[in-house]
């Protein structure tokens, strides 16, 4: 199947949740990454680990092409908000992309005006913004649809026609992740066309191109060429698979 993105770069984050337990572990999985990447300097790679050792992988990330992710941000600058962290605090610490409205943090509370207000202060900060949106299951009606226009619609509202090019959209459905049930290459070509359509109706075709839309859900060494070449994303979002630095190598080479 020919592929139909526009994007130069492909690009693949690797969100490591909570894990690993030490920053040993950690300072471990990132420096194996390193080596698995170095073969791809094309391809964008975003390590998002817990905020603790950012600081601490930022001196291993140095002179690599690797990019520090944050899990998410607050929305306020500073001030009385315990245990939170804002967007100019990543920024000092290296930070240069932002995941936002994962499920899992959809499921602690957020509402997609919260995403709203997150995204907007990212875009405020100068990060760039990984705007996940995903359906918990899939309806024969084909409902999931309408759920995911207005995840982007609503996360989105406040972002500028300008502004878009810090923006990448995640798809992300729920059912798919952690849980080795990959969606199809049917199911993200129709999705992937899907959110190029919702924000060619929000801003203009130009812009709909030029924005990244990646994949995440079980994506692992496997899977990874098949759901690269047979559909349009622009990359992928992986979770478990990015904590084997072997593994996620092979999701990186499939991408390049
Ligand atoms: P998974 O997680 O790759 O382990 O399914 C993806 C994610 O939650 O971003």
């Amino acid at each position: 199947m020919q592929r139909m993105s526009h994007i130069k770069h492909p690009l693949v984050i690797a969100n490591w949740k909570m894990n690993p337990v030490t920053l040993a572990e950690a300072k471990t999985i990132l420096v194996g990454i390193k080596t698995a990447v170095k073969k791809f300097p094309q391809v964008i790679v975003v390590v998002a680990p817990p905020f603790l050792y950012i600081t601490e992988l930022k001196k291993l990330v140095a002179k690599s092409s690797l990019a520090l992710g944050a899990q998410n941000t607050h929305t306020d600058v500073k001030g009385a908000y315990t245990g939170e962290h804002s967007v100019s605090q990543l920024q000092e610490a290296g930070v240069t992309y932002v995941i936002v409205g994962h499920s899992e943090r959809r499921a602690m509370g957020e509402t997609d005006e919260l995403i709203a207000s997150k995204v907007a202060a990212i875009i405020k900060g100068k990060l760039t913004a990984i705007v996940c949106v995903g359906e918990k299951s899939r309806d024969t009606q084909g409902n999931f649809y309408t759920l995911i226009e207005n995840q982007i619609k609503v996360a989105l509202c406040e972002v500028q026609k300008s502004r878009l090019k810090e923006v990448i959209i995640a798809y992300e459905p729920i059912w798919a992740i952690g849980t080795g049930a990959t969606a199809t290459v049917a199911d993200v070509v129709e999705m992937q066309l899907f959110i190029k359509k919702v924000l060619t109706k929000l801003y203009d075709r130009t812009i709909a191109r030029s924005v990244r839309v990646v994949y995440g859900g079980s994506v692992n060494a496997e899977n990874a060429v098949e759901l690269f070449a047979g559909t349009g994303v622009d990359g992928f979002l992986v979770g478990g698979a990015s904590l084997k630095p072997v593994d996620f190598g092979k999701i990186v080479s499939a991408v390049n």
